[in-house]
């Protein structure tokens, strides 16, 4: 992919697409299948950068793959079937890779190191390292709380502690890593969250043979989960469906540009992910939503979205965790929204592949728009025009990348985005669909 890419307005968006795996669900289909006894097939896999780092990870651990097309087949040897890594396991820019990866590594008991980008490295790792601490896992942070990650080794026999942990910040790396570890405790555990995030590995552990059980209290989420006896998972026949966060950038193309009208194919639509769907129909989105149906756990359909004028609205508490990928493109869609937008209760934001907050607001006024930064969100004001006219840079972030396209192909001037070869860590054919849409692209 180029270097710089210029984004024109032009024509209509007008096909009909599908979009490649999902980015969480891949990664995980990957993971617990490398714990599993046995061989696993996973189809629609997501062949980017990020997951070609858990797969990489996954070869230095000495689990055997073959990947034709997007086709994975992977074979287990059970939860402590890894092999002592002779290198450190270089995790890209991928903390879900590093994070995940983290608590298979802790549940296995092989001693390694984990490292990444210099991205990866300003990315906080304290909340897996210390409630691994608790479980009797030895690891440590860098002294700046993250990577590298190092973990000592764990006799054979020897079991990890039962953990009974609040996250303070729902968040689905986090719990996943507690999960996996957990697999190796001596008792079930329980780790809970203040907010359901993303359930694929609630979803997948128990299509794979574990006991997991959950409990809504409020909007608080806990998971107990119980070590399998023969510490293994069964191997599973996985379909994973299409990216709803890639699917997500495609949604607001077709909103902004006038005359737009596309259908996407076989889109993930777990109520976990899907947040920016009801924030954009608030906003006043044409989109339908057809054929769903249940493919390997999760929920599927296709997405109709046809060119919409949009209005500004707020978004706090509960969206934030079930669009909390999004706000890249909720911001474009936003800009071209005619009010006020305002987005509260989402710091998080900031420890993401960029801060999505500070960066996003430098950038988006390089074009004209008018927006303010707050320590939890962003107040964008719009009379539904984005002059354009500017150069700017997405910090290593594909999310940011793509928005700003995105933004380019209905802004009243071209907007040349910077080191777009970033987005090919999450969604390497975004260009190639975004031409087909008829969507003006120059180098
Ligand atoms: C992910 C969870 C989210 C999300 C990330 C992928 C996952 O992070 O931002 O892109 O696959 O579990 P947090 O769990 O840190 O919120």
């Amino acid at each position: 992919m180029l270097m710089n890419s210029t984004v024109k307005p032009g024509k209509p968006l007008r096909g009909t697409i599908t979009i490649p795996g999902d980015k969480s669900i891949s990664h995980r289909a990957a993971l617990f299948a490398a714990l599993a006894k046995g061989e696993s097939l996973v189809e629609n896999f997501l062949v980017s950068g990020v997951t070609n780092a858990m797969l990489h990870a996954l070869s230095l651990l000495g689990i055997p793959y073959s990947l034709t097309g997007t086709t994975l087949r992977i074979k287990g040897n059970g939860i402590r079937g890894f092999q002592t890594p002779k290198n450190t396991i270089h995790c890209g820019n991928s903390a879900t890779t590093m994070r995940i990866l983290t608590g298979a590594l802790a549940a296995s008991g092989v001693p390694a190191v984990l490292d990444g980008s210099d991205g990866l490295r300003r990315r906080p790792m304290l909340r897996v390292v210390q409630p691994l601490q608790q479980m009797g896992v030895a690891i440590t942070a860098s002294a700046e709380g993250g990577a590298p990650l190092r973990l000592e080794g764990r006799p054979v026999g020897m079991l990890l502690t039962p953990l009974h942990y609040n996250l303070p910040v729902a968040s689905a790396q986090v719990k996943t890593c507690l999960l996996l570890a957990s697999l190796a405790a001596s008792a079930p555990s329980v780790v809970s969250e203040p907010l359901l995030s993303r359930d694929h590995s609630e979803r997948l552990l128990s299509a794979m043979g574990v006991k997991i059980e959950q409990k809504f209290s409020g909007r608080a989420h806990s998971v107990r989960i119980t070590p399998p006896p023969n510490e293994a998972l069964e191997p599973i026949h996985a379909v994973i469906p299409g990216d709803f966060s890639a699917a997500a950038f495609l949604i607001v193309a077709s909103l902004i540009v006038p005359g737009s009208h596309i259908l996407i194919q076989n889109v993930g639509l777990n109520p976990t992910r899907t947040g920016l769907l009801d924030a954009l129909l608030e906003m006043g989105a044409n989109i339908q939503i057809h054929n769903v149906q249940t493919l390997s756990g999760e929920p599927v359909g296709n997405i109709e979205v046809r060119h919409s004028p949009l209005k500004g609205i707020d978004v706090s508490g509960e969206r934030v965790v079930s669009m909390i990928d999004e706000f890249p493109i909720f911001a474009v869609a936003a800009a071209f929204a005619h009010g006020v937008t305002t987005v509260t209760g989402a710091e998080e934001l900031r420890y993401k592949e960029s801060d999505r907050i500070g960066d996003l607001c430098r950038e988006f006024k390089k074009v004209g728009i008018v927006i303010h930064e707050n320590p939890d969100g962003f107040i964008i004001e719009s009379n539904g025009n984005v002059p354009g006219n500017g150069i700017v840079q997405p910090y290593a972030d594909h999310r940011l990348a793509m928005s700003m396209m995105v933004m380019g192909l209905a802004s009243k001037k071209p907007i040349t985005v910077q080191d777009v070869q970033i987005i090919s860590e999450s969604f390497p054919d975004f260009l190639s669909i975004l031409q087909s849409l008829g969507a003006d692209v120059l180098d």
